[in-house]
């Protein structure tokens, strides 16, 4: 077991998480955990945003000399304007979870789609001939599509409660990539015939008491083999309670959201964590 004490003093660099909620978060063990590990001098920190106040939030944290930010729901995509640069990933992602500060202002990374991208891998999961459905359009919805591009699915469909938002994701998409994808209504799930990896990236679930799925009818997961829920709480999403039952392989989003702190660590501090320690922070983290 890692000690996961640590020591504030004048050195001390800050980091942390911003979001609207942050109190479910992981964020800080990940990162507390990892600083210990290598012995760094940082602190990170949940720092709730209220609705209006991102740039704010932003401006300020950069005047505090604020080492590097992670971004959380809904900021994903707003966040991007108050931004000096964009990293290569944020870029064609669209969306930005990760600032690293830099003189000029901070630069804007996405590191849920490289962290998502490691979960697929180290799982071998094979996209060859299968349609990806993704839940929402959001911010996080941005990374995930992108990640099921580079693996060239048949097909990918959005389907998200607002229409206008799956069109941007999509218009987005097109831009940066060659790959066939639509617009679905949560009503025309269960028409689609072919195998399919399911990302179910809304925020519904998100609250311990949050016992609802973005799924109604449960016959939807018959062509399903592989269903991932980008949230992660102790006790299992209904939607993943759903695919379970259907006997889909099932994946919370635990080892991705790990994975997206050990990249930002790894951008922050400019390191390489080899994947013998990566389990191990893997290990000690898990609730
Ligand atoms: P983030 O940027 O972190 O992904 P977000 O931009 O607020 O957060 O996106 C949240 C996603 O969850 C959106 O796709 C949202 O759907 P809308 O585009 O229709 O707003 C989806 N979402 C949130 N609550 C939902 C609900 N009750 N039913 C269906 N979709 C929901």
């Amino acid at each position: 077991m890692i000690q996961k004490d640590i020591i504030i003093n004048g050195s001390t660099k800050i980091y942390g998480l911003i979001g609207n909620p942050v109190s479910h978060t992981l964020s800080p063990t990940i990162h507390n955990t990892t600083a210990k590990i290598f012995g760094h001098n940082i602190a990170y920190i949940p720092l709730h945003v209220e609705n209006d106040n991102l740039q704010k939030a932003i401006e300020g944290a950069y005047a505090l000399n604020i080492q590097g930010l992670n971004v959380t729901v809904p900021y994903k995509t707003q966040v991007m304007k108050y931004l000096y640069a964009l990293d290569k990933t944020a870029e064609t992602v669209g969306a930005v979870n990760t600032l690293k500060y830099t003189d000029n202002g901070y630069v804007g990374y996405n590191t849920d789609y490289t962290g998502l991208k490691r979960v697929f891998g180290i799982r071998n999961i094979s996209f060859n001939n299968k349609t990806v459905v993704i839940l929402g359009a959001g911010g996080a919805a941005y990374a995930v599509a992108a990640m099921a591009a580079d693996f060239s699915p048949n097909k990918i469909i959005i389907v998200n409660r607002t229409l206008e938002n799956s069109l941007k994701l999509i218009s987005h998409m097109k831009r940066f990539y060659d790959v066939k994808i639509e617009a679905m209504d949560y009503n025309e799930l269960d028409s689609i015939d072919e195998k399919q990896i399911v990302i179910q990236t809304t925020s519904i679930g998100l609250k311990s008491d949050d016992e609802n799925s973005p799924i109604k009818k449960d016959s939807f997961f018959k062509n399903v083999d592989v269903a991932l829920d980008i949230i992660y709480k102790k006790g299992k999403t209904r939607f993943l309670q759903q695919a379970e039952k259907a006997e889909c392989t099932c994946i919370d989003g635990f080892d991705m959201l790990v994975y997206q702190g050990l990249d930002a660590y790894e951008i922050w501090q400019q390191i390489k964590i080899d994947s013998d320690i990566a389990q191990k922070i893997l290990e000690s983290v898990k609730i």
